[in-house]
């Protein structure tokens, strides 16, 4: 949150970008303020189509609609749409091992939302290849993650390595982060604010790495990511154009950016006769990416 804005300019902006949500328009961008220091935040409503509106978001939305953009997932919180929007340190930073630290140290040990005081040993903040072309956004870590330190390093994380090795590439080529840092009790679901306090870091994580596919696994992560409310039988299968939150949509390097879903390896492990179709979806990416599956003997 940048100290210059006075308190009431803050409400005023929010409550700007509360009514822009409300109308549907969720892509920003800072421009230079033409009178005095107060910043401008303008909505960019240049390919309407391609805005997601608040029906959207409901439950009845279906296939056909067209790509989507990332949006901004706060709606209620007016600290996230200010910190989704505020410019931040690692903004000008070209090493990405620098930036990543620079959001690190921002999170610091957050407590931002209540999760911090449900039992979380540490925070679970990503990990991987700084300039991966392939990112996997996850739940919210398990037991497991939560000793480690480290997304998916339990069974489901066994699953994902064997998914990520049948793709042609290793776990140390990809960037895995999670929608939530820290783990929820008894694993439930995170829930509404725990994913929007978070989501501004993976944001500013996925900016940074610039992967050219995010793998949503699950419905958590596919909905929380494209900010739509449908079942996975409609999000999988097709690819949504994706810019994260915060990032700007003229920005020319995010053209080609796309975002798959797929199944939650915790969830083939309980079902494993939906292994086949999880394959189909990482074969599109591959597909995408030009990669090619090992050869027997690799
Ligand atoms: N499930 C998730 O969603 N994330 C993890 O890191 C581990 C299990």
């Amino acid at each position: 949150m940048p100290s210059f804005l006075d308190p009431d300019l803050r409400r005023a902006l929010a409550e700007r970008v509360r009514y822009c949500h409300e109308m549907g328009i969720y892509d920003f961008y800072w421009r230079e303020p033409r009178t005095n220091a107060s910043a401008t935040v303008q909505a960019d409503a240049d390919d309407p189509a391609l805005l997601p509106s608040q029906e959207l978001r409901d439950e009845e939305l279906r296939e056909e609609m067209p790509a989507k953009r990332s949006v901004v997932v706060a709606k209620d919180a007016n600290e996230n749409i200010l910190r989704v929007l505020a410019p931040h340190a690692e903004q000008n930073v070209t090493d990405p091992i620098a930036a990543l630290q620079l959001i690190r140290e921002d999170l610091g040990e957050c407590v931002r939302c209540k999760l911090h005081q449900q039992g979380r040993k540490q925070i679970v903040f990503g990990v991987g290849n700084p300039r991966a072309e392939l990112m996997f956004v996850g739940e919210g870590p398990g037991a497991d993650e939560d000793t480690q330190g480290e997304p998916f390093v339990g069974r489901a994380g066994q699953l994902l390595n064997n998914m990520i090795k049948a793709m042609g590439i290793r776990r140390e080529d990809v960037y895995i982060a999670n929608i939530v840092k820290c783990r929820p009790p008894g694993n439930r679901t995170p829930e509404r604010d725990e994913c929007e306090t978070c989501s501004p870091f993976l944001m500013r994580q996925i900016a940074v790495v610039k992967p050219k596919v995010v793998v949503a696994l699950g419905a958590v992560a596919a909905k929380n990511l494209l900010a739509i409310n449908a079942p996975m039988s409609e999000l999988r299968g097709r690819f949504y154009d994706f810019i994260p939150a915060g990032a700007q949509s003229s920005d020319p390097s995010w053209q080609g950016t796309k975002l798959a879903v797929t199944y939650h390896p915790a969830f083939l492990l309980r079902d494993p006769r939906q292994k086949g179709e999880a394959w189909k979806d990482l074969q599109m990416v591959m597909k995408y990416l030009g990669l090619k599956p090992p050869k027997k003997d690799e």
